[in-house]
């Protein structure tokens, strides 16, 4: 991506004055502030109407920038080098003399925290004297953003500044994985949690008890387009929308295609993308067929399972 001074500029400039741009990312848009101010961080909430007891995860632009505020370990060290900047958020413990605010953390101890990959992001953040909270942008419970025009139409003009990176390269958010003690993923995401086995040589567990949920933002409703959303469907019914994994030769309006051969990188991009289109629309449901639960699938179906909850 080719890169705009000036808009980073201006972006930085607003950022510094406490108020809310939101950014670019591989996986989603985020809507970013100043982590260290009470001031931004609280915007955050109010514009996302997000609950104050879900905390903000903080985007770094290396490590060096994020031992001010967090201690870290060899799980830590090993899956840094392999996938950042990237689709992987940690969560760790916070340190005595972090500057984090504690609205963004919700005076919990621990922080989550990510770098990057996006170019127009890194260069942003690599100019700034503070890391970025930055949840995904759009209003709680709904569908993320993967683009300029996605943020548009969740917020309007509420938000100054959007800082244009074209459409996210992954589309579905970060994989978090909590690493203050036995590794854990909290969240499915846009890194396949095979690949982290891999590097830390061990099976790691999905904590996924909606009883007992460690991260907040997991609750059963969640990335919803607004209208129901059936699973498993080999017919639809009159007047539903039907989402498919690879698009199939008969033309019907009603149908709608994550990918043209059905390649699981190229379904979790167009997404969030396809599920805002069939909104718009007027459908009133949608029919969603098999998708695979291999890779991103497994992402992919667990997105599509929290917004059936509808
Ligand atoms: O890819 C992503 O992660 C995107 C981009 C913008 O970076 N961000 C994103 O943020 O998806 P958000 O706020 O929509 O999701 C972050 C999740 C929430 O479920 C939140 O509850 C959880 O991270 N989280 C934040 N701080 C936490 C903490 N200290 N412990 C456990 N979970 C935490
Ligand atoms: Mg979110």
């Amino acid at each position: 991506m080719k890169i705009n001074l000036s808009n980073i500029k201006k972006a930085k400039k607003l950022l510094n004055l406490g108020e809310c741009v939101a950014i670019p990312t591989e996986t989603v848009y985020g809507l970013a502030g100043n982590a260290y101010s009470n001031k931004a961080c609280t915007k955050i909430f109010n514009l996302k109407k997000r609950p104050k007891n879900n905390p903000l995860i903080v985007h770094y632009y290396n490590k060096v920038d994020l031992k001010k505020d967090c201690d870290f370990n060899n799980n830590f060290s090993k899956l840094y080098k392999k996938f950042c900047p990237g689709p992987i958020t940690f969560i760790l413990n916070l340190r005595k003399n972090s500057k984090i605010s504690m609205i963004a953390t919700n005076k919990k101890r621990t922080l989550a925290v990510r770098f990057p990959k996006h170019s127009v992001t890194r260069n942003l953040l690599k100019r700034l004297k503070f890391p970025l909270a930055a949840p995904s942008a759009n209003i709680t419970t709904r569908v993320s953003a993967v683009c300029a025009a996605d943020i548009k139409e969740d917020f309007g003009k509420k938000i100054k500044y959007i800082l244009e990176g074209g459409k996210s390269s992954i589309g579905l958010e970060s994989t978090i994985v909590d690493l203050r003690n036995k590794p854990r993923i909290l969240r499915l995401g846009g890194l396949d949690i095979q690949k982290i086995q891999k590097v830390l040589n061990t099976k790691i567990k999905i904590h996924n008890n909606p009883k007992k949920i460690l991260a907040p933002g997991q609750s059963q409703l969640h990335y919803s387009p607004g209208i129901p959303i059936r699973l498993n469907v080999k017919k639809i019914k009159n007047k539903e929308a039907f989402l498919l994994i690879r698009k199939k030769r008969i033309k019907n309006p009603n149908y709608y295609y994550l990918s043209k051969k059905g390649n699981l990188n190229e379904a979790a991009k167009n997404l969030y993308s396809t599920l805002r289109k069939i909104k718009k629309n007027k459908y009133k449901s949608i029919a969603v067929s098999r998708i695979p639960n291999k890779g991103l699938g497994k992402t992919i179906n667990d997105r599509l399972i929290r917004a059936s909850k509808f």
